[in-house]
Formats: structure tokens, C-alpha cells, sequence
């Protein structure tokens, strides 16, 4: 018998924890390779570590390191000096936010909205940088960069999330407010998609994508419209590979992707997410195949021993991108990159062989008192009393809805 942990990462979210640690616990032992492999998950903790000792996880799904600097550099040592695992690997998300992203897709032919970097609005708190932007910044004007970027625009942090430091800029007037309160965020600026058709967000871990229908202006709860062809094949197609594209790229494995598309045209404005959101009150339908997606992934990684790697390698992609191939052209070669980069066979042939009872384990589960449980508790722990009965008959309906097609789909 072979032995896997996966740890755990976390900061404030109980939901998806719970159901995947349900969810790995109920999988039971994996038999691949002519060997038995038990899988595990555990949260784990910070507290200080040599920087030679041995960590006991396989992979870690990361949900902190983002912002908080211990696990961080945790997360560096056991995948530099251990061979960890990671969903998502900081050595490529600290080096390449979403300005990155923007340059990345842009040289690979993505219909990135005009973007441009402006200066900080306020000097840094640091003592040489005085004498800097004294002698080096150069003096710029920011109404006529907005004019060549054009109105409505979207001012917006170069490594933003979460909507902090975004507005939406109409006019001159708005420009200058916007960039006053600015003060030490770097901000672009980025023609807006205006009067677009769909917004599609798309999660992705590992090689499973699923492509929604989001609704910014909603609230949170109702953002994920449930349905299902509101892109034609396609551009439902497109949308799929530019997630992935974006993944593969980047070696980020756990990431959503957000596009706009208009007239036929699908526009990427945000796909650096290392923290994507996955609570089952804003993904309710969609929740039950995150998690699904999330244990077939992490478990394949672990039991198949993928080999992590935590450098970008730009070269194979750029040698499409600068050819003079049609976009469609390039967005085939760019999925089959991706496709190679997370080892569609192989990841098939796994689910298939060695987890072949998953499918209907996670629909089993989630039609059992212990999901519900879950709901419970999750509702009783985002809204006031007087919302619970409401939001909970809310998502038992759309959760119960995802059931019932799954159960369809299985025949
Ligand atoms: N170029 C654009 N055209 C149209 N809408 C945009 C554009 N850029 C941003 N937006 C809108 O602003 C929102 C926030 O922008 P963005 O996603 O870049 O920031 P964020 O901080 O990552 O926010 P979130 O956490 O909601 O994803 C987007 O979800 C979208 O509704
Ligand atoms: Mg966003």
C-alpha cells in the first residue's frame, strides 16, 4: 500500500474543505499501477520549519499563499527541495499576475482590450524614491493616454483581485478621480468591452474546464446563471481553449477565466485568479463538479506522481504565436500544447481505470444528509437568521437540480 497527503491550505472557507475532505474519504483506497494507493487530505498549520526537513504531503492545494508571506515561502521550499505538488505553485504566481497574463495573451494573438500601464499616482513610501521620480518620471499626461485608450474604460490594479481597486471611468472627470484615489496602487487602464453579450467565466483545474454564464451586476449568490448553451459550439470551444491556453501557459491549475464576448468575439479581461472563488453559495450548481474536478485532479497528480515543474516555459507557445497561422489555426496548436501539458490521455485513462466509481460516489454524496449538512451550516454562517430558510431552500433547489441531471446523465 502506498500512502498520499494532500494538504490543505486555508484561510477563512469551510464549505469546499469539508466536501473535499468528505469527498477523498469516501473514494477509498485507489488501485493503479498494480499497486493500492490511499489518499488522504489534512489541513495543515503554520508554525516554523527547517528548511531541511522533510515535508509528509504529496501535493498541497493552496488557498493562502497569495497574501500571506509563511506558507508562501513553505510552498517554495517543499517544491524546490521536495518535489511537492502545488495547485497553485507561487513561483509562477508571484512573477506573473494579471499584467502578465495580459502581455502573455496578447503576444499569443488573444483579443486583449488596448491596455495601458500608468506610473503610480503617489510615490512610494521610500526614501530614494523621492530623488527617483524627481529625476526619472517623466512627465506625463493622463487625459490624453485615456483619449488613445478611449471612453468608457476600466481603471484597475496590475495584480488586482476581488474587484479592490477597480472602477469603471466614462469621462475626464471620473479619470482624475479615479487615478487621485489610486494613490500607491499601480493601475491600468483597459478599454472597456462595452455592451457585450456574454460574460462567460471559466473554471479550470488540471484539464477540466467548465465554462458559466456570470452576471456581474447579480448578487453574489445569483452570479452563475444554470445554463447551458449560451455560447455557440464554437465559441464555446474558444472560450474552453483560452482557459486552458492560459493554464498551460503559466502552469496555473486551479484558475478561472473571465471573457466577455461581443459580436461573435471573445475578449479575456481577467485570468489570474490564484485563489478562485469555489463557495458553494456562489457556484451552487456548478459546486458539486468543482469538487468532483478538484479530487480528480489532485488525485491523479498524486498517485500517478506527475512531476511538478515551477518555470514557465514560454518557448513552444511563442514559436506559434509569432508564426503568421490564423488565429483558429493557432488556437488548435494551443490546445494540443495544453492538452500535452496536463496530460489529457493519461488523466483520462486514470479517471477511467482507477476512479471509476467517482461519478456516482459525488452523486451519492451529494444527495446525502452529509451535503445538506454542509449547506446548513454554510448558510447559518453567511447570512442573518432571518435569510437561512430562504437562501437554503435557494441552494438545496439548484443543488438538487445539478442531481437530477447527473442522475439523467448517467442513464
Ligand atoms: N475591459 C473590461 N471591459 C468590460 N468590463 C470589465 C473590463 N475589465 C473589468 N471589467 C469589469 O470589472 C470587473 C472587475 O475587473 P477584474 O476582473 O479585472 O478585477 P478583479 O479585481 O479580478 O475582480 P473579480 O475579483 O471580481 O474578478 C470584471 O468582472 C468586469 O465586470
Ligand atoms: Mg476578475
Amino acid at each position: 500500500m502506498s500512502e498520499h497527503l494532500i494538504g490543505l491550505l486555508l484561510g477563512a472557507e469551510e464549505d469546499w474543505p469539508r466536501a473535499f475532505e468528505e469527498l477523498v474519504h469516501r473514494m477509498g483506497p485507489v488501485r493503479y499501477g498494480g499497486e493500492t494507493h490511499d489518499v488522504r487530505a489534512e489541513r495543515l498549520t503554520i508554525e516554523p520549519f527547517n528548511l531541511r526537513s522533510t515535508p509528509r504531503t504529496d501535493l498541497v492545494i493552496d488557498r493562502l499563499a497569495h497574501w500571506y508571506y509563511h506558507p508562501r515561502e513553505w510552498l517554495k521550499k517543499v517544491a524546490l527541495m521536495d518535489d511537492v505538488y502545488l495547485l497553485n505553485s507561487p513561483f509562477t504566481f508571484q512573477s506573473m499576475e494579471k499584467h502578465s497574463a495580459y502581455c502573455a495573451l496578447m503576444r499569443l494573438g488573444m483579443h486583449v482590450p488596448e491596455t495601458v500601464l500608468v506610473p503610480y499616482k503617489n510615490p512610494l513610501d521610500n526614501v530614494r524614491w523621492a530623488y527617483t521620480s524627481g529625476r526619472y518620471n517623466a512627465p506625463f499626461d493622463l487625459a490624453a493616454v485615456a483619449r488613445d485608450v478611449g471612453y468608457p474604460m476600466f481603471m484597475k490594479p496590475f495584480d488586482g483581485g476581488a474587484w479592490r481597486g477597480v472602477s469603471m471611468v466614462r469621462d475626464e472627470a471620473e479619470l482624475h478621480r479615479s487615478y487621485d484615489e489610486s494613490g500607491e496602487m499601480l493601475m491600468h487602464l483597459q478599454a472597456a468591452v462595452d455592451g457585450f453579450e456574454v460574460f462567460a467565466r471559466a473554471l479550470t483545474i488540471g484539464p477540466e474546464t467548465m465554462v458559466m454564464n456570470f452576471r456581474p451586476d447579480q448578487p453574489m449568490h445569483e452570479r452563475y446563471a444554470v445554463s447551458h448553451d449560451f455560447l455557440s459550439p464554437a465559441v464555446g470551444a474558444e472560450t474552453r481553449t483560452i482557459a486552458q491556453t492560459v493554464n498551460a501557459f503559466f502552469r496555473w491549475e486551479f484558475n478561472s477565466c473571465e471573457m466577455l464576448v461581443k459580436d461573435g468575439v471573445v475578449y479575456p479581461i481577467d485570468y489570474a485568479n490564484a485563489c478562485p472563488d469555489v463557495a458553494v453559495t456562489s457556484l451552487h450548481y456548478y459546486f458539486p463538479w468543482a469538487m468532483k474536478s478538484l479530487l480528480k485532479w489532485s488525485v491523479y497528480c498524486a498517485v500517478s506522481g506527475r512531476r511538478a515543474r515551477t518555470q514557465v516555459d514560454t518557448g513552444p507557445w511563442f514559436d506559434i504565436a509569432d508564426t503568421d497561422a490564423s488565429y483558429d489555426a493557432k488556437l488548435a496548436d494551443y490546445q494540443r500544447l495544453s492538452d500535452d501539458y496536463f496530460e489529457v490521455e493519461k488523466y483520462r485513462d486514470f479517471v477511467g481505470t482507477a476512479l471509476p466509481h467517482v461519478d456516482e460516489m459525488v452523486l451519492e454524496w451529494v444527495t446525502s444528509p452529509s451535503f445538506d449538512a454542509i449547506l446548513v451550516d454554510t448558510v447559518r454562517s453567511t447570512y442573518p437568521p432571518h435569510e437561512h430558510e430562504r437562501f437554503l431552500a435557494h441552494f438545496r433547489g439548484l443543488t438538487g437540480l445539478w442531481a437530477r441531471d447527473e442522475a439523467a446523465l448517467a442513464g
